[in-house]
């Protein structure tokens, strides 16, 4: 009984906490100084719409076996529909009528508490009548037409209260990792005649046992986390030589990020902008290698990191994760298309076989491979010391690329290198565990 439940409402729920990402990520973008703005004579003030997408859900949702709305925090009523227009009428509340917006706020954390409580449980059985999965799925659609109430009703917003630019994202599905199976990957670039750099000769196969990789690079949000666990300030994560380092430059957080009056804000190439949750982070070997170890993670190896972006289950490999396909900007962002990073998810259709996004472009990655000649190395000589004065065991191998990686560069064979504490570089990571 519980598992019909878990398998055919567990995907529902699912669906409600993205559709919740729509709408925080809307509604994060205003100000609170226009939280009571009316910007459609027609409709509430913003704020009522913080409530009342909670307030309905629970009302939906929370209910007894005879379809009675538990009604056990007086705000549940006031935001069910809020203080309606009468007969075709201009709403006439007054800001003064309302909760302030901190006390709105709290409503709306301490009820979506409530609806994830009732989610843990899932009842299988009608309640007054009415099938759960219908019960969730006119919640998740009820959001979604708000979602696009929300987006012209703050189209509307007087331009001198503007929004805050945030990126429009698809959620990001945190902790979302992927199995890869064992396999072959070939590293290298083949003799064909085409250019590539002595350290990508010669082509070679390795194998590789199976293990899982995240589905998409650790974002700022996902970073931001253990920033305020402490991590830099936790010599459990680091190993001693990066610790002694994180201790002699004081560092608290990556190099792009800056401290401000409300928060964390993102250096950018033409100014300090709003923090970005779901962009990459952009860190050092060091700190990267520090989140993993505190996420009971690893760095990928540069063979894991081939299989899972160009292997696929049937034993063939790929030229790009996605397939043969020439890079384009649909594909991932890089070739100078933007100044920024996007969202580690901007890119559903980047997925290599094993469903792993967004691996070229949008920032290198960190693999825990030193960067070395591969057997058979040779020097050329045109450039004799472009690799050789590089393979000290004091660099790592980075694949991948970023926003700023011209497109002949993506391709499979490449190999970029960097010290451990160099964190100047677009360059992020994702994390491996064993299968
Ligand atoms: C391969 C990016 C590490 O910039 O240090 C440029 C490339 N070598 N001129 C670097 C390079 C010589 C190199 N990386
Ligand atoms: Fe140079």
């Amino acid at each position: 009984m519980l598992r019909l439940a878990q398998d055919t409402l567990q995907p529902l729920a699912g669906e409600l906490s993205v559709a919740r990402r729509s709408t925080d990520a809307l509604l994060a973008q205003v100000p609170d100084t226009a939280l009571f703005e009316r910007p459609l004579p027609e409709r509430h003030r913003i704020a009522f719409y913080l409530g009342h997408l909670e307030a309905f859900d629970v009302n939906l949702l929370l209910r007894d076996a005879a379809g009675a709305p538990a009604l056990t925090d007086r705000l549940d009523r006031l935001f069910a529909f809020g203080i309606d227009p009468v007969g075709g009428l201009l709403p006439s509340d007054a800001v003064a009528d309302w909760p302030p917006v901190e006390a709105i706020r709290a409503y709306a954390r301490r009820t979506r508490a409530r609806v994830d409580q009732w989610l843990t449980r899932l009842p299988d059985r009608p309640i007054d009548g009415v099938p759960v999965a219908t019960l969730l799925q006119a919640a998740i659609e009820h959001r979604w037409m708000h979602a696009e109430t929300l987006a012209y009703m703050l189209n509307r917003l007087p331009r001198e209260r503007p929004l805050r630019r945030l990126e429009a994202t698809r959620a990001v599905d945190h902790g979302d990792m992927l199995a890869v199976p064992a396999g072959e990957a070939t590293l290298g670039a083949p003799p064909d005649g085409s250019f590539a750099w002595d350290n990508e000769y010669p082509a070679h196969t390795q194998h590789v046992p199976a293990f899982r990789i995240d589905r998409y690079m650790v974002t700022n949000g996902q970073f931001l986390q253990f920033v305020q666990a402490g991590g830099y300030e936790d010599a459990r994560w680091w190993s001693p030589e990066d610790f002694v380092w994180v201790r002699r430059q004081s560092l608290q957080h990556p190099a792009a990020w800056l401290r401000a009056q409300e928060g964390w804000r993102l250096w950018s190439l033409h100014d300090a902008i709003a923090f970005q949750d779901s962009w990459p982070v952009y860190v050092s070997y060091a700190e990267a290698s520090a989140y993993a170890r505190w996420t009971s993670s690893q760095l990928p190896d540069e063979a894991q990191w081939h299989r899972a972006a160009y292997g696929t289950p049937q034993g063939s490999e790929r030229a790009y994760p996605w397939g043969d396909q020439v890079p384009d900007s649909d594909l991932g962002n890089f070739d100078f298309a933007r100044w920024d990073p996007m969202p580690v998810n901007a890119h559903p259709h980047s997925a290599s076989a094993f469903g792993v996004e967004g691996l070229l472009g949008n920032g290198w990655e960190w693999t825990s491979t030193p960067f070395a000649p591969f057997t058979g190395f040779a020097p050329q000589s045109f450039y004799p010391g472009y690799s050789a004065d590089f393979t000290d065991g004091r660099h790592f191998v980075l694949k991948g690329g970023s926003a700023h990686t011209a497109q002949r560069l993506l391709r499979r064979s490449f190999r970029n290198w960097f010290q451990p504490y160099y964190p100047y570089p677009f360059a992020g990571f994702r994390c491996v565990r064993p299968l």
